[in-house]
């Protein structure tokens, strides 16, 4: 609970954007404008919408990756978790405090003031000596040591981040119009050599044959698991997440 702690008492408030950075969010995402994505109340989810993975949600979330401990016995994983619009980082920070299977933890946001709360989370909880203490007591738990564990928060497009090594890959892509998700399909089967599992908030437009150069291929068979997000922990419920494993195409 200790995560929760050091990452929930801190407000929402940070992860709003002004009008302008929303414009901006909504332009740089990719999300072509148009008006019928909409509703004519504009309350409708639009890729600057914040809302996040709980902690709890977090854990569910790397159950099902395949992260545990459980899930990766008798192995020396050196995994890369990767979070495709990372916001405020949570996610992609509780992956390296809890998961001692994550080597190198990245997050890539567009916003730069959720980027930058991401960055001072991190650069506090460093300072303070608390990311240490965490990440070795949970690699203590789990009998496994890892040598220089990473976190990398970047700010910038995920359609333009370095993915060849990811292993897990999260992508809260709840508010994507569907160019963008075939886009994140291209993507990944053209870059994602070293990817496992990759997790979506939304069902992915798989391509109907491999495409030539594609060196990994999603499955055609995700899985469906029920996690909490915050706009879901006030009914007690979860929110479908669409899991794919990812195969070499040779
Ligand atoms: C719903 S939040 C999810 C935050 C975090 N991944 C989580 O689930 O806890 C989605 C984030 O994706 C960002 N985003 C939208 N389009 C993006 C893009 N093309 N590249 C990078 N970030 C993007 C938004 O700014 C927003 O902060």
């Amino acid at each position: 609970m200790r995560v929760c702690k050091l990452f929930y008492t801190d407000t929402h408030n940070r992860l709003q954007l002004s009008q302008e950075e929303k414009n901006f969010v909504n332009c740089q995402s990719g999300l072509p404008f148009d008006d019928t994505l909409f509703d004519t109340d504009g309350e409708s989810p639009r890729p600057e919408t914040y809302g996040e993975v709980t902690s709890l949600g977090a854990r569910q979330l790397f159950r099902q990756l395949g992260l545990t401990a459980e899930a990766t016995q008798n192995e020396h994983p050196e995994y890369q978790f990767f979070d495709l619009g990372s916001g405020g980082g949570r996610l992609v920070i509780q992956a390296h405090l809890e998961m001692p299977s994550v080597l190198k933890s990245v997050g890539v946001e567009l916003s730069h003031s959720r980027h930058k709360a991401a960055t001072s989370m991190w650069g506090k909880l460093r300072e303070s000596g608390d990311a240490r203490r965490i990440r070795a007591s949970a690699e203590e738990s789990w009998g496994l040591r890892s040598v220089d564990p990473v976190v990398e928060l970047h700010e910038g497009d995920l359609y333009s981040l370095d993915i060849s090594e990811a292993t897990h890959i999260y992508v809260s892509s709840l508010c994507f119009s569907e160019d963008m998700l075939e886009r994140l399909v291209e993507k990944i089967e053209l870059e994602g050599g070293r990817l496992k599992v990759l997790a979506s908030l939304r069902l992915l437009p798989l391509r109907k044959k491999d495409g030539r150069q594609s060196i990994r291929r999603l499955g055609r068979k995700p899985w469906t698991e029920f996690i909490e997000m915050s706009w879901t922990k006030g009914s007690g419920d979860g929110c479908p997440v669409y899991f794919y494993k990812a195969e070499a195409t040779n």
